[in-house]
């Protein structure tokens, strides 16, 4: 059985590779991206293997549907890029990999908040410099602060975990609520509350309908003066024109995305040697207190092996009409 992968790095070659030892499927890699510029091309195949920036919309899934493609396997979680309902009406089945390493993100949600508040990205180039200085480089304790976490479904709730640990205050909100984090002393509370109280604003929830520019004009005034808001999950959780706005006025103190409304044109490519046809992206990067990371939080070793096997597993079980063993993997 062939797949073909879209947006393929070399590390995705190599970890897929890797466990493909055990599998022995036959493997073609395209760095491009899925689209309607080059689904025509795709033949001889059962599945395509693509990432979060992949586009794979009615036409799309209409032209791999006549192309004889079977199954479209999703190597992460979120699958907003994905129209379920075109898939279910060409017959294609959907999987995804729906919680691989939910540490690899919360940790890196924290590595985001430590490096804001204590400043590390300044403090490193400083000393590089010899200038052993402290001057612009004032935090302050995590310990007894408010956290909302917004969505604490595997990754959230590895990350209030993590700030529970730290002595933090959290707070989460959600559609539904987590006993096992209400016992450790998470408490539940309304949107409203969350973006009133809390220090820190961590985003967690997948992007919908619903949550689409959640962090807007309206919403952000309702936040404290000065708050930290990071997001890791989805770029069109925050209206960044919004967010840009609020930088200036100090509304918004610090902001740290590891995802970014635009993302698709930009990230998981170097683009050190263009012109950035992006002024919003330009003025966020030209903020002291804005770090932005190009979707890298999913990116350790362990999240790769598990992307890797559970996509195996997922493909195989489905190709083989068994019943998929991955709770939550299969979309349709
Ligand atoms: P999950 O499905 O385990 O948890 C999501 C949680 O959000 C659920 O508990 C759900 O009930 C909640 N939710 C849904 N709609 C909501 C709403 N309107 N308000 C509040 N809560 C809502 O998903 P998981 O694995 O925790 O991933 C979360 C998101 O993180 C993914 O959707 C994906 O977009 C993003 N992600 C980002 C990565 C990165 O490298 N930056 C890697 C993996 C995931």
């Amino acid at each position: 059985m062939k797949i073909i992968f879209f947006s393929a790095q070399t590390y995705d070659k190599t970890f897929f590779n890797k466990h493909n030892e055990t599998f022995g499927f036959e493997l073609e890699f395209f760095d491009t991206h899925l689209g309607p510029h080059i689904v025509h091309a795709i033949t001889s195949a059962e599945a395509v293997c693509v990432f979060v920036n992949d586009k794979v919309n009615a036409d799309v899934i209409k032209a791999l549907a006549a192309n004889g493609i079977k199954i479209i396997a999703l190597r992460c979680a979120g699958f907003n890029n994905v129209d379920l309902e075109a898939a279910k009406k060409y017959g294609l089945k959907v999987c995804r990999v729906p919680a691989y390493s939910p540490e690899a993100v919360a940790e890196h949600t924290l590595a985001m908040i430590l490096t804001l508040n204590r400043k590390i990205h300044k403090a490193y180039n400083r000393v590089r410099e010899q200038n052993f200085s402290l001057k612009g480089l004032l935090g302050f304790n995590l310990h007894g602060k408010t956290v909302g976490v917004i969505g604490t479904g595997n990754i959230g709730k590895a990350f209030c975990r993590i700030m529970i640990g730290l002595g933090c205050n959290v707070m989460g909100h959600d559609l539904s609520e987590d006993q096992e984090l209400k016992k450790i002393g998470v408490v539940y509370k309304s949107l409203n509350e969350v973006f009133s109280q809390s220090d820190i604003i961590s985003l967690h929830c997948p992007l919908t309908p619903e949550t689409h520019h959640l962090i807007n004009r309206s919403t952000i005034v309702q936040m404290k003066q000065g708050v930290m808001l990071i997001n890791t999950s989805r770029g069109k959780l925050i209206n960044t024109t919004d967010s840009i706005e609020a930088l200036k006025t100090g509304q918004i103190g610090y902001l740290g995305i590891d995802v970014y409304e635009q993302e698709e044109k930009l990230f998981f490519k170097d683009m050190s040697e263009n012109i950035i046809d992006d002024d919003t992206i330009q003025r966020l990067m030209s903020f002291p207190n804005v770090l932005v990371t190009a979707h890298q939080a999913f990116f350790t070793a362990e999240a790769l092996n598990e992307i890797a096997l559970t996509t195996f597993e997922n493909i195989l079980q489905l190709s083989s009409g068994m019943e998929i063993s991955h709770k939550g993997a299969l979309l349709c």
